[in-house]
């Protein structure tokens, strides 16, 4: 049995294509191996934290509104943590779907490679940011691989590629001038070297989308269709709005004034660990308790406040999971310094990328960025602006039945 094909035989994949085969065979520069996730050992040590770390028996201002997550939410989390969360049970759920690890550029990067049993189905990689990691995207993995027929009567469905971050859970952490457009270009080469496929589709949220973005402008040859949550532009302010004669829907008007309270009073982490990533990254570092502190408020901030109730699937278990997946993997500092590493990420002028390929954007009502239809065309080849009045920056958690939708809606303009 010649090396190549034995060593597809313990990747254990089935249905290849063509040039998935020859890039696995001609290249195996790429280290890639298959994963699972194996952190049950480290569990209790985690627990054996979360137990020692006490929290005050009471809020210290009671009267007034909380400034920062509250401690009842953070003791109910803490409770959960230590009496029903299973890691293991959690652990399964995410071994469900295949790994890897690779090795592009010195950097080991950990993906998701979920393939659809249709040998038509179009790749897709879908980016995660922060304070997230390749588990927000569990709930649409699955489904997106299965076929979906449009009324047009075209099918649609997805090889789905879903990385971990360099830095975060099981990628590993990159040098210290990585930047994001570095990222994109490790994940373009993932996509085109690693698996083999000549082109492709993305979706980008949150830090994600600054990724997805610079997959968007720099690889037009290779990246044939984008669908962002949030695009890497400053989002107007109110004032820009109204002079420029737009009038905002109701899902807008709330995104709007999320947005507000994020950049007055919600963006201190952000701050925080541009400038000083080191000091928050290591005061927490094996501080499972403080993690969830630092993190879990703002996830709960950026989500729909029914979170938790269908069609969202962001409850405490998922935050749990979360926080975690950077627990158990010590990555909390690492994910941190994504922020000091890409300080001017989101631009303030809005420019258009050199592609034809179409563009696709979902406003969540929810999310803590509204970018109206106006300022979205002038960064791509838009197609479709849709608007959910259901969710809120995590889509793939918060309204995972929206976004598989709209996922598969950009299957209909991908033009490969
Ligand atoms: C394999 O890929 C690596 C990384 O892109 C490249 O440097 C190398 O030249 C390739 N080797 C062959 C035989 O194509
Ligand atoms: C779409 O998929 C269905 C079920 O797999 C199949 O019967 C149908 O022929 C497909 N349609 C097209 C246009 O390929
Ligand atoms: C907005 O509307 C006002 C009043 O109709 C008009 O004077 C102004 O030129 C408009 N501004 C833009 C940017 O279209
Ligand atoms: C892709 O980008 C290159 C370089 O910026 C540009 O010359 C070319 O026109 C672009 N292609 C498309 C289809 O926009």
């Amino acid at each position: 049995m010649p090396r190549s094909l034995n060593f597809l035989t313990l990747l254990g994949v089935a249905g290849l294509s063509a040039s998935t085969y020859a890039s696995a065979t001609h290249n195996n520069s790429f280290d890639l191996k298959p994963f699972k996730i194996d952190l049950a050992g480290e569990v209790p040590r985690l627990l054996d934290l979360v137990r020692n770390t006490r929290l005050p028996a009471q809020a210290l201002y009671p009267d007034v509104p909380d400034k920062g997550i509250a401690l009842d939410f953070l003791r109910e989390l803490r409770t959960d943590w230590l009496d029903s969360f299973n890691w293991e049970a959690q652990q399964a759920e995410l071994n469900q779907f295949t790994q890897f690890t690779a090795v592009m550029e010195g950097q080991t990067v950990h993906f998701v490679h979920e393939k659809s049993a249709d040998p038509d189905a179009i790749p897709v990689i879908l980016l995660h940011g922060w304070p997230g990691s390749f588990h927000e995207f569990s709930p649409v993995i699955k489904p997106l691989t299965q076929s979906w027929q449009a009324a047009t009567g075209k099918n649609v469905s997805y090889n789905v590629v879903v990385p971990s971050l360099p830095g975060f859970v099981f990628s590993s952490a990159p040098p210290s001038k990585w930047t994001l457009d570095d990222t994109a270009r490790i994940y373009n080469t993932l996509m085109t070297e690693v698996l083999g496929y000549p082109t492709y589709a993305i979706h980008g949220t949150d830090l994600g989308c600054v990724v997805a973005y610079s997959l968007y402008s720099s690889f037009n040859a290779t990246v044939r269709a984008g669908h962002f949550v949030f695009i890497p532009f400053y989002p107007p302010s109110a004032q820009e709005i109204a002079a420029n004669n737009i009038s905002l829907s109701d899902v807008q008007k709330v995104a709007e004034q999320r947005f507000i309270e994020w950049s007055t009073t919600g963006n201190g982490y952000s701050v925080e660990q541009t400038n000083k990533p080191n000091d928050i990254g290591l005061a927490l570092y094996d501080n499972p308790v403080g993690q969830l502190a630092w993190i879990a408020g703002n996830i709960k901030l950026w989500s729909d406040p029914r979170a938790g109730t269908p069609p969202s699937v962001l409850d405490k278990t998922a935050i749990l999971t979360s926080i975690s997946l950077y627990s158990l993997t010590h990555t909390f500092l690492s994910s941190a310094w994504i922020y000091a590493q890409n300080p001017t990420s989101f631009r303030s002028v809005y420019t258009k990328a050199a592609t034809d390929a179409p563009m696709l954007f979902s406003q969540y009502k929810y999310s803590v960025g509204m970018h109206p239809k106006e300022y979205v065309a002038k960064v791509g080849n838009l197609v479709s602006y849709k608007e959910h009045d259901f969710g809120g920056h995590f889509a793939g958690l918060d309204n995972p039945p929206s976004l598989i939708e709209d996922i598969r809606e950009m299957g209909l303009y991908f033009k490969a």
